[in-house]
């Protein structure tokens, strides 16, 4: 496979069969996802991979949770900044709507919605889980590390035929996985993700997300600034 198709062809679902992944397959992704970079080689990303019954257990124990906080408790860290300014408020406001476009959901409809989106914790139906966590040490770069290390895991999965769906949803249970998955307090929990084969009739699965063009964020420079 090219890169360029895994990165294409990379894309998050959200809706998974049941068809079980090998746990050899999601070793063999995890070693060689070991390759990405990180400032200073400190390799700042811990993950815990769920299959079976340890996944099933997760995703109980946080239905059960859900009877005294129906949509989790405040997450460790700012999912997303308090006040998203434009053009990334937009961005992200488009994105839910299309989505929800894809499955019918209107607006309006807040209690379907909020059907939809606690499907996130139950991984969408994918068989395999993997929790990141890391030190809480780590600073901004580190940051950018386990975003790195994300990546390389969901485009070798498209090697495997597998597809993902990367969870920031799972921040806010962290009481619920620390004590499940007994994470240390000086780890903070910051997503989960899927992986399996993706169910390609769902129809969430064929949105697509669109992007802005390189204009908006892009700079090229050719001649030395300040001299034409
Ligand atoms: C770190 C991270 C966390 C995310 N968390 C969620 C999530 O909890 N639930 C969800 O449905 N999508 C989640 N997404 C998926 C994004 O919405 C998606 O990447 C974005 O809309 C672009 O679409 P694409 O991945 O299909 O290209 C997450 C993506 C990233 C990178």
């Amino acid at each position: 496979m090219k890169v360029s198709d895994a990165v294409t062809t990379r894309k998050t679902m959200r809706a998974f069969r049941a068809d079980p992944v090998p746990e050899e397959t999601v070793r063999e992704i995890l070693r060689l996802a070991a390759r990405a970079p990180s400032g200073g080689n400190v390799q700042p990303w811990r993950v815990h991979v769920l299959l079976g019954a340890a996944r099933d257990e997760l995703v109980a124990r946080v239905a059960a949770a859900r009877k005294e906080f129906p949509m989790g408790e405040a997450p460790e860290y700012h999912v997303y900044p308090p006040d998203l300014t434009e053009p990334y408020r937009t961005r992200r406001f488009r994105v839910g709507e299309m989505m929800y476009a894809t499955v019918n959901i209107p607006r309006e409809d807040k209690a379907a919605r909020i059907r939809f989106f606690s499907r996130n914790w139950q991984f969408f139906d994918a068989p395999v889980g993997l929790i990141f966590t890391m030190d809480r040490q780590m600073q901004q770069g580190q940051w950018a590390d386990l975003g790195m290390y994300l990546q390389t895991i969901m485009l070798l999965a498209r090697q495997y035929g597998l597809h993902t769906c990367p969870q920031e949803a799972w921040a806010v249970w962290h009481r619920v996985i620390r004590s499940y998955l007994d994470v240390p307090e000086n780890e903070m929990i910051f997503c989960g993700m899927g992986i399996g084969y993706a169910d390609e009739t769902a129809p969430v699965n064929g949105l697509v997300s669109e992007r802005a063009p390189l204009e908006e964020y892009v700079t090229f420079h050719s001649a030395i600034a300040g001299t034409v």
